[in-house]
């Protein structure tokens, strides 16, 4: 498939949009503040907080699993059997557990994953979100793929 270019300029902070690659869709997420301080905060729940697991690219070995920590990259389909989970951004996460601070939820079976695609312990996907191919081709712009 082709690479997919995406301007980042229009996506506000705390926003998601999702783009079409090698139909998939790829999330992409300008996170907040807010948003990056708690990613360290959630590592004791999660199977995998350092993405050590296959299929990491390099860059997404680290706390925010992107190249930019503010940007998101992400491939979005739940590990476990290829549904598209929902993005909680900075919503408050009722009715689910009122300690979640968001991120994604896949509605087929009930898996959560934070806001870099980790998935927590003791839901059905065995890993996290895998992060696509991509780089920027200038500071406002992303090519996926
Ligand atoms: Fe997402 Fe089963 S497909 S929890």
């Amino acid at each position: 498939g082709a690479p997919v270019t995406q301007s980042l300029k229009k996506i506000e902070k705390g926003q998601q949009l999702i783009v079409a690659w090698r139909s998939l869709p790829v999330f992409i997420v300008n996170r907040t503040p807010a948003q990056l301080a708690q990613l360290p905060k959630e590592d004791p729940l999660l199977v995998d907080p350092k993405s050590e697991v296959e299929q990491q690219p390099k860059y997404a070995q680290n706390e925010t699993r992107s190249i930019k920590p503010e940007w998101l990259v992400m491939v979005g389909i739940c590990t476990h059997l290829g549904c598209v989970p929902d993005f909680y951004g900075e919503i408050k996460p009722e009715p689910f557990d009122p300690n979640w601070k968001g991120g994604y939820y896949c509605p087929c079976h009930h898996s959560r994953y934070d806001i870099a695609g980790r998935v927590y312990k003791n839901v059905p996907a065995p890993k996290n979100m895998q992060v696509p191919p991509y780089h920027f081709v200038d500071d406002t712009t992303v090519q996926i793929g």
